[in-house]
């Protein structure tokens, strides 16, 4: 909202209020199956009321207790919760390793030997790694990054394919106390190098490449120029995982092959008793500004919140076989592949790959190879199952799995109903869970056992989420009434700060919505409404933020890719609504003077944001106009744009256009 004027926020959000009106009207109830809640770890609504209670009236205690029962601490905290709004420190003064919690806790149990990771490779090919395996692989790799030079508080860098090196880098990282900052191996070389510059990362653990959709990935080529002529100066190093075998450039004292170091590295690597306090990662996530913003995460209160929501909100137990499709890349990874899972002594499951034209049934395959319990995915990966068909769902035993899970948009009703039939056999409840990078873990979800569940809501706040709707002075909106998500208590895994950059920690998220009488409101940046049984139901980004298949890009991000191309002399990005996809990048763009609009140039610009972003912002259209609608002030007037790509007739107030003209021509297209 940095850059945006208030009143057309507000003209945004009366606006979303008639696209959900469908919504509104969804009455459906589903109640978790009897067998479900017995078995259940929550079991009833009446425990979630207790257990919401007991939270809201004391947060802390809450929050101590759970921490003192589920995690090993080598030393207690002195204070629970330290609150300078907006910054927070939990368990101060606590020592505590989450590498320690993932894996050294279980091998003293019967799960030394229980798989910890299962792989399923692109091409066919397969590893599990038992907790006991895990924790050698980790404490040998934590050895060879020591070896390397880094040191407790040194960032490292991680930009690799789904394959379990990557947890076990994110886990050594974090057992030495190193904060790793993974980036998604779908970055463009440019946008790895903004993070690695902004991160100051002294090391990259990488691949030479990974398997993607029948294709290789060469991700070491985009390592290689992202650090081209020393413009990553922090990086010294760069590991090496040999995963396609493809020849790649190896820069002799740069780089070096993660096998090679690895065999000889020592496995005896006790734990780095870490301040609760201490950062366990930086990642990176698009925001209202053409930057990227590194979302600060510690260590003890990440630990405990991504442990208790999988617990809870997907109800796992010691003999599930959990999957979730997200990359590591992204928090789900970080918190519901890796640290969520492992803390909890669970099986996770890694898939390097993705549905594809040449197999759209692998999901299903490998529900049925592995007998997988709980499937957690984006709203775009079921719309999409959706259109191929019943036929390849059916064609697999999916009777193993007993819970759904689903992240990233808001899930459109229909969407909802066929997950609930075809995939869960009208019998595995649904976890709509609404959460964002910033705030660690699951924040409005249902508990499987306990919540009877709306088709497209997320449900009720996690018990110790203070979650409210509210206008832009901090009054709660009336029932059923549009307004923003906020929530008003500190919670353990929240975000600490931006990196290197606390006045848009400030701005971003607390000051969008003033503090009064001392009540400080964290702004979501999402629109919401709450129904007449307390159900939410999230309308979508109210910020210049778009959801592309549950991705999330900052509209100004791709305006500065745009405009960073000779050609373009300015650019306005807006999310088109999509089928599938949930929305799409479309681009108005003015050239410069003396360029001219045709096919060709479409082509070059989208790949020029390929090029500077990734494929995940490549805009699906780009329109040329010769003039921008804007505001007397100058401001670009978004929601008209967003009506024009759209397809729909400009709605609301276009009084404050400054030339109507503009408007026409816009309709007419190029
Ligand atoms: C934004 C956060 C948290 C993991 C994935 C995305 C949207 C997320 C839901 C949901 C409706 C959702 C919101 C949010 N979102 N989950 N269940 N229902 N909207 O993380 O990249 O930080 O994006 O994703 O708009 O603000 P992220």
């Amino acid at each position: 909202m940095e850059n945006r004027d208030i009143d057309e926020i507000k003209k945004d959000i009366t606006m979303s209020e008639s696209a959900i009106e469908s919504v509104l009207q969804e009455k459906r109830l589903f109640t978790p199956p009897a067998e479900f809640s017995q078995k259940a770890h929550i079991k009833s609504i009446e425990q979630y009321h207790q257990l919401y209670k007991e939270a809201a009236a004391d947060p802390e205690a809450f929050w101590a207790k759970l921490a003192e029962t589920e995690l090993h601490w080598f030393e207690k905290w002195d204070k629970i919760l330290d609150w300078q709004p907006p910054f927070a420190k939990w368990f101060v003064g606590g020592k505590i390793n989450i590498s320690y919690n993932c894996l050294d806790r279980h091998l003293t149990t019967w799960r030394k030997n229980k798989a910890a990771l299962i792989w399923e490779g692109e091409p066919g090919d397969s590893r599990t790694l038992t907790y006991l395996q895990l924790h050698r692989e980790v404490c040998q790799f934590a050895n060879v990054l020591k070896e390397l030079g880094v040191k407790k508080g040194d960032r490292v860098g991680i930009y690799m394919p789904m394959i379990p090196e990557a947890a076990i880098a994110m886990l050594a990282c974090a057992r030495i106390g190193a904060p790793h900052t993974v980036v998604f191996g779908g970055f463009s070389a440019e946008a790895l190098r903004g993070r690695l510059i902004d991160a100051e990362a002294k090391l990259v653990i990488t691949a030479d490449g990974g398997f993607r959709k029948d294709k290789v990935v060469a991700l070491k080529a985009q390592v290689d120029k992202a650090l081209e002529n020393n413009s990553a100066p922090s990086v010294e190093k760069v590991l090496v995982v040999q995963r396609t075998k493809e020849p790649i450039h190896m820069e002799a004292g740069r780089d070096f092959w993660w096998h090679e170091l690895q065999k000889n590295a020592s496995a005896d690597c006790p734990a780095e008793p870490m301040d609760s306090e201490d950062v366990l990662f930086i990642l990176y996530t698009s925001g209202t500004t053409g930057k990227p913003k590194g979302v600060v995460h510690t260590t003890g209160g990440y630990n405990l919140y991504s442990h208790m929501t999988l617990k809870w909100a997907f109800d796992i137990q010691d003999t599930d076989v959990y999957w979730c499709t997200a990359d590591v890349g992204w928090i789900t990874g970080h918190s519901y592949i890796v640290y969520g899972p492992l803390s909890n002594g669970a099986t996770s499951l890694m898939y390097e790959g993705a549905p594809r034209k040449s197999n759209p049934g692998c999901f299903w395959d490998i529900v049925e190879k592995y007998g997988v319990n709980i499937f957690y995915t984006a709203p775009t990966a079921i719309r999409a199952f959706m259109k191929m068909g019943e036929e390849l769902p059916k064609a697999r035993d999916l009777s193993s799995l007993r819970l759904l899970g689903t992240v990233g948009e808001p899930i459109n009703p229909e969407a909802w109903m066929w997950y609930n039939r075809v995939i869960g056999g009208d019998r595995c409840p649904i976890v709509d869970t609404w959460w964002q990078t910033e705030t660690g873990g699951f924040m409005l979800t249902p508990l499987p056992g306990a919540t009877t569940t709306k088709p497209g809501s997320c449900t009720f706040p996690f018990p110790g989420i203070i979650a409210e709707v509210v206008d832009l002075d901090g009054n709660p909106v009336a029932k059923n009434q549009g307004g923003y998500l906020v929530i008003k208590h500190p919670w353990p895994s929240m975000i600490r700060n931006v990196y290197k950059n606390p006045d848009r920690f400030r701005r971003t998220y607390w000051e969008n919505i003033p503090p009064k009488d001392g009540q400080h409101f964290y702004f979501a940046g999402d629109g919401a409404r709450i129904d007449e049984d307390g159900y939410f139901w999230i309308m979508g980004r109210v910020d210049d933020v778009i959801n592309v298949s549950g991705h999330r890009l900052g509209t100004m991000e791709v305006e500065s890719a745009l405009v960073s191309h000779p050609a373009v002399a300015e650019a306005a990005v807006v999310g088109k609504p999509d089928e599938v996809k949930g929305e799409e990048v479309f681009a108005f763009v003015t050239l410069e003077g003396d360029r001219i609009a045709n096919e060709d140039l479409v082509k070059e610009l989208k790949q020029h944001v390929v090029k500077e972003i990734g494929a995940i912002a490549r805009p699906g259209e780009i329109r040329f106009t010769d003039g921008m609608p804007k505001t007397r002030s100058g401001k670009i007037m978004r929601r008209l744009l967003r009506n024009l790509a759209a397809g729909q007739e400009v709605a609301g107030d276009t009084s404050t256009l400054e030339d109507r003209s503009v408007l026409e021509k816009l309709r007419g297209g190029a």
